[in-house]
């Protein structure tokens, strides 16, 4: 088997995931691109190639569970194991969701995407994570899901929002349940959150690039094996839950 470190990073063809790529790509590690638009993958795996990463395509869509099985099975044809996974693909579902007249289609999307999509991708990585010496796993969440944050006055995060910010609380609670049941074993699982990140999620009216936007999961991906498990983080440290 390689030594060389192979990742997937899932919504990796723009935003934030592609610059999530780049970056572990730029460290040597062998990148897979989960993205669902064959098109769109191309073009990122052929500029990241470009810009000298190791990057090839995984056909992903974190919906399709069929699908997300494929995509498991490239892994183990292509490299035999998998030591990082980065979930990052996400949507908000369609603004406005206020609660008192949010479509109960909206919130299921974004649960879908956001919540059982990174279910339904981690355990089917778990298999290929469990054969590497250092398995990380990073949830790309939002401080928008920090119910502390919410509650507390100055300093509410994002829209009023019953679908997206509720889906980053789930998904935070779901990696603390990873972090429980693993916590015996090598592997370890955070959520990040990368800042409010000029990307199409906001029609780019966030403040930060996504390179920086990257950065809190290229460090939670390279944790050392004393680093953090079932917790919340951006680039200046702990988030409150
Ligand atoms: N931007 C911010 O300010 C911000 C703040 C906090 C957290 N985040 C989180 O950071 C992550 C990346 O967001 P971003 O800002 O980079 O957004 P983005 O530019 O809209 O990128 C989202 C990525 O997710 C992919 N995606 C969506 N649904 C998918 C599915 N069902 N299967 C596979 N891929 C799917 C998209 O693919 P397509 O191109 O095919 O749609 C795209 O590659 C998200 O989890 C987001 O919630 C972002």
């Amino acid at each position: 088997m390689s030594e060389q470190t192979i990742a997937l990073v899932t919504g990796a063809n723009k935003g934030i995931g592609y610059e999530i790529a780049a970056g572990l790509g730029a460290l040597g590690w062998l990148v897979g691109v989960g993205a669902r638009d064959e098109q769109r993958r191309e073009a990122a795996v052929a500029k990241l190639r470009a810009g000298g990463a190791d990057a090839f395509g995984v056909p992903l869509d974190v919906t399709d569970q069929a699908g997300v099985e494929a995509a498991a099975d490239l892994i183990e044809k292509r490299a035999g194991r998998l030591d990082v996974l980065v979930n990052n693909a996400g949507i908000t579902g369609g603004m406005p969701q206020t609660p008192t007249t949010v479509d109960p289609e909206t919130v299921r999307a974004a649960v879908e995407t956001n919540v059982i999509g990174v279910i339904r991708v981690t355990n089917a990585m778990l298999p290929l994570l469990r054969r590497s010496a250092s398995p990380r796993i990073v949830n790309m969440s939002s401080t928008v899901g920090s119910l502390t944050r919410q509650t507390t006055p100055g300093a509410e995060t994002g829209p009023i929002s019953a679908a997206y910010s509720p889906s980053k609380t789930f998904l935070n609670a779901v990696t603390v349940q990873y972090a429980k049941e693993l916590r015996d074993t090598n592997i370890l699982i955070n959520a990040a959150c990368p800042g409010f990140t000029a990307t199409d999620l906001n029609s780019f009216r966030g403040v930060r690039t996504p390179e920086q936007g990257a950065a809190i999961a290229i460090r939670l991906a390279t944790l050392p094996a004393d680093g953090p498990t079932g917790g919340f983080f951006d680039d200046e440290g702990v988030i409150p839950w």
